[in-house]
């Protein structure tokens, strides 16, 4: 998985770009579109924005509402130049379609749209696919333009020969087969390119909810916010993700690096972490799983009619966590979250990490105003065997940044020893 830009420019052929983000976004990749003017008026920017997922730029002054972030990346708290950060965060920038016009203008460092000040500005690998009628591809111009690309390492994917958009055309400049750009970009961004390339990793997010009868439960304020943060952050760095999700109403990101699970309750997300567990390398346990449930759930639902008060038995729930623990793999990180009221909270998180045979356990002390459950800040202590690690307050996806720093540290510690 990778992060593709998308450059198009105007051309009949702007209606395959649709195809590329289709193709790439199938193979897991995160993609972002920039358009030229001119290829706005081949394709709609609603067209790009609802494959890719994520907002479609074209004017350089334009604000991005994703702030420059793909869409398996965590927005910044601030708001930088377009053309900076989308170059920054792509792993490659591919202009397909790549007019005559636009060929020109990149090879002469002329940076007049977002598409061409964006290519200005990358320093990771541009690719350049041509589209255009034959007469315009073979005129001098453009191949000294294309030299002059090739020559300060564009890759330049040449264009195919057949029917051309103009009625009884015939000749060189077809755009080169989608698929042919797909690969041309996975090759410029060989596989590991990224940290957690390869890693895989299971979180758990939300709240548990256990029937009373047909339409109420037994649930918990967790909104799902810290354990996707953290699976963002985690897809972002490369990493393979599965989310177990509990009851969790948040956007979720397109591109394929995050699959997502839905449960409801403590005993199908036990079943679908136990499912998932054996091929993971790092499990994050955000979730707020339900230490006990109503003993038996009423059929349909319960009438007041019938009674004046009601006792709800509850029986203990199965604890998913230490039961993993118990058979995990020394190779494999597991980290615990403890949510405590007050004081004591860290003594409960040691307890944890040593009860349930984890590596660290996020502590929040939740009786603090402004974090915690549903809030969009958190404030934690990362509790290991080597020591507390404070973790001032931030964004959940500041935090996540935090923990999975330190799931590093575990990591490169387990592999020394
Ligand atoms: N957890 C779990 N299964 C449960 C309860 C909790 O897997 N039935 C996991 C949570 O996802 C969390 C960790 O265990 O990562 C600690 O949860 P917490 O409820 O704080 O711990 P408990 O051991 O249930 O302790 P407490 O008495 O404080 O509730």
């Amino acid at each position: 998985m990778a992060r593709l830009l998308l450059g198009v420019s105007g051309g009949i052929a702007a209606y395959k770009a649709l195809e590329v983000v289709r193709l790439a976004t199938k193979a897991g990749h995160a993609v972002r579109v920039v358009q030229t003017p001119t290829a706005q008026r081949f394709v709609g920017a609603a067209s790009f924005a609802a494959l890719t997922g994520a907002p479609v730029l074209v004017d350089e002054f334009e604000r991005d509402p994703a702030r420059g972030a793909f869409p398996d990346q965590a927005a910044p708290t601030h708001d930088p130049a377009s053309h900076l950060e989308l170059v920054r965060n792509a792993d490659a920038y591919l202009i397909a379609p790549a007019s005559a016009n636009t060929i020109a203008k990149l090879a002469h460092g002329l940076a007049d749209n977002l598409l061409t000040s964006a290519a200005l500005a990358a320093s990771c690998p541009v690719l350049v696919a041509p589209a255009m009628n034959h007469h315009m591809w073979e005129h001098p111009a453009t191949r000294a333009n294309l030299s002059l690309l090739a020559e300060r390492g564009v890759t330049v994917i040449d264009p195919t020969t057949g029917a051309l958009a103009t009625k009884h055309e015939w000749g060189t400049g077809r755009l080169a087969d989608v698929a042919d750009l797909v690969a041309a970009f996975e090759a410029v961004v060989p596989a590991g390119a990224r940290p957690w390339d390869g890693l895989r990793v299971l979180v758990t997010a939300g709240g548990t909810r256990e029937p009373i009868d047909a339409v109420r439960y037994v649930g918990n304020r967790s909104s799902g916010r810290m354990g996707f943060a953290v699976a963002e952050e985690a897809a972002a760095l490369g990493a393979e993700v599965t989310v177990v999700a509990a009851n969790v109403s948040l956007p979720r990101r397109a591109g394929g690096a995050i699959s997502y699970v839905d449960v409801e309750t403590a005993a199908q997300l036990g079943d679908a972490c136990r499912e998932a567990f054996a091929r993971c390398d790092v499990l994050v346990m955000s979730a707020a799983v339900a230490d006990f449930r109503p003993a038996a759930a009423h059929e349909g639902k319960l009438k007041k009619t019938e009674r004046d008060d009601m006792v709800l038995t509850l029986e203990k729930t199965e604890d998913v966590l230490t039961g993993l623990a118990a058979g995990r793999r020394p190779d494999q990180t597991l980290v615990g979250f403890a949510a405590e009221h007050g004081a004591g909270a860290l003594e409960y998180g040691r307890d944890k990490l040593a009860r349930k045979g984890l590596d660290a356990v996020v502590v929040n002390d939740v009786s603090q105003p402004g974090i915690g459950f549903d809030a969009t800040d958190n404030e934690v202590t990362i509790v290991t065997v080597a020591g507390d690690e404070p973790v001032p307050r931030g964004t959940k996806a500041e935090v996540a940044r935090a923990i999975l720093a330190t799931v590093d540290r575990l990591r490169a510690g387990a592999a020394a020893r």
